[in-house]
């Protein structure tokens, strides 16, 4: 049967990005069921909401979601229907590995770093009044109970996945209560996983170490917003914002969607970059523990990357979106009827 999964195609170039990961999670045969849902902006006048209760409800119901961008006014407006969603279904960890992909040539070679942010808490609270004209409160929550549940995800991670370091990014130094609890939080943690290093950076310095010497970091963990501003940072080390994915996990649900944002500046043109919301299809796909179909489209993306022949404008190419998603398509088919010409020789005795 195949697996139900909320779709919210989203603002600006979202519909476009989208509609070409689906492609190429159908063509690989991920056996999906589609459910597909609005939010955003746009929905305001129809439902009064950014994120009308049709759209939470199947979220809830499926336990996952592949989102696309959803865009925010600036300094003015309705509360961003992104971290609506985040705070309403709990959605905890927001996990983005940033790694250097074949064909993408930048300045480092051998990235492979995973920033998990906290994504319920600190500046993005929401709290904020002004207190008498001129002057504006904005309130930074850290709880013991948000710190240590992203430390614990971020171990987890870490001894899942073989990795060997953990290091929280703070500014305790300034922020001695607040940042100070995380970082007792993350000790705390750290202590049961003794074969995992453990370490600390102040926020502003691994900025520095991020764009001189990226490939020494493993595991960052971090508050809310340290991990917006860092992801985008560490997505620029490989090739740019239409490279990384990211899952937004929660205990009871997932939602997994691309590091950048609408892109109003290139919306409607079909010519956005659909790799990092197909890498967070990836991703759901193991989430969902579809790993056979998850590496095969991982290594669809590479290979297509990799030859440079279909490459997006943003990575100094000419290829549309759509084309693109054609080319990842035709070289999943390709690799299938080669693997099924394999199986079909018949072995000589
Ligand atoms: P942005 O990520 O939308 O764009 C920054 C720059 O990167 C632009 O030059 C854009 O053209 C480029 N870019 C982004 N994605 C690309 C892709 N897939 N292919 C090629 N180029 C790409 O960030 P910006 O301009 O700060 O935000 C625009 C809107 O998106 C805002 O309203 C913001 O609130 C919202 N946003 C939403 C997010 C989400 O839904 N998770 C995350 C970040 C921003």
């Amino acid at each position: 049967m195949p697996t139900p999964v909320t779709l919210i195609p989203g603002d600006g170039i979202g519909p476009e990005v989208t509609e070409a990961a689906r492609r190429v999670l159908d063509a690989a045969g991920a056996d999906l069921e589609w459910h597909v849902h609005e939010a955003g902006g746009d929905v305001i006048e129809k439902y009064g909401l950014v994120i009308p209760p049709s759209t939470l409800y199947s979220i809830e119901k499926n336990k996952i979601a592949l989102k696309g961008p959803i865009g925010t006014p600036i300094g003015k407006g309705f509360k961003s229907a992104n971290v609506q969603l985040r705070q309403a279904l709990d959605l905890y960890a927001n996990v983005r590995p940033v790694h250097s992909l074949p064909g993408v040539h930048t300045r480092f070679e051998n990235v492979n770093l995973i920033v998990i942010r906290e994504n319920t808490e600190g500046l993005y609270s929401g709290i904020e009044h002004v207190v008498v004209p001129g002057v504006v409160e904005s309130l930074k929550i850290i709880t013991e109970k948000a710190s240590t549940r992203i430390a614990r995800y971020a171990f987890e991670m870490a001894r899942r996945e073989g990795r060997k370091r953990v290091t929280a990014v703070h500014k305790a130094n300034i922020m001695k209560l607040s940042d100070g609890l995380f970082l007792e939080c993350c000790r705390k943690v750290s202590q049961g996983y003794p074969e995992i290093k453990y370490d600390e950076v102040i926020v502003d310095a691994m900025s520095m170490h991020l764009v001189q010497r990226p490939e020494q970091f493993d595991v960052l963990v971090m508050e809310n917003l340290y991990g917006d501003i860092l992801s985008d940072l560490a997505s620029g080390l490989v090739g740019g914002l239409g490279l990384t994915g990211s899952g937004n996990i929660g205990e009871h649900a997932a939602v997994f969607e691309a590091v950048h944002g609408s892109a109003p500046d290139i919306a409607g043109k079909g010519v956005a970059n659909p790799t990092a919301v197909m890498l967070s299809g990836v991703m759901m796909l193991r989430h969902l523990g579809k790993l056979d179909v998850a590496d095969r489209i991982e290594q669809a993306v590479y290979a297509v990357l990799g030859a440079g022949e279909y490459r997006t404008r943003d990575l100094g190419g000419t290829a549309s979106t759509v084309a693109y998603a054609d080319a990842i398509i035709a070289q999943l088919e390709q690799t299938q009827a080669t693997s099924q010409a394999l199986t079909q020789t018949p072995v000589e005795a």
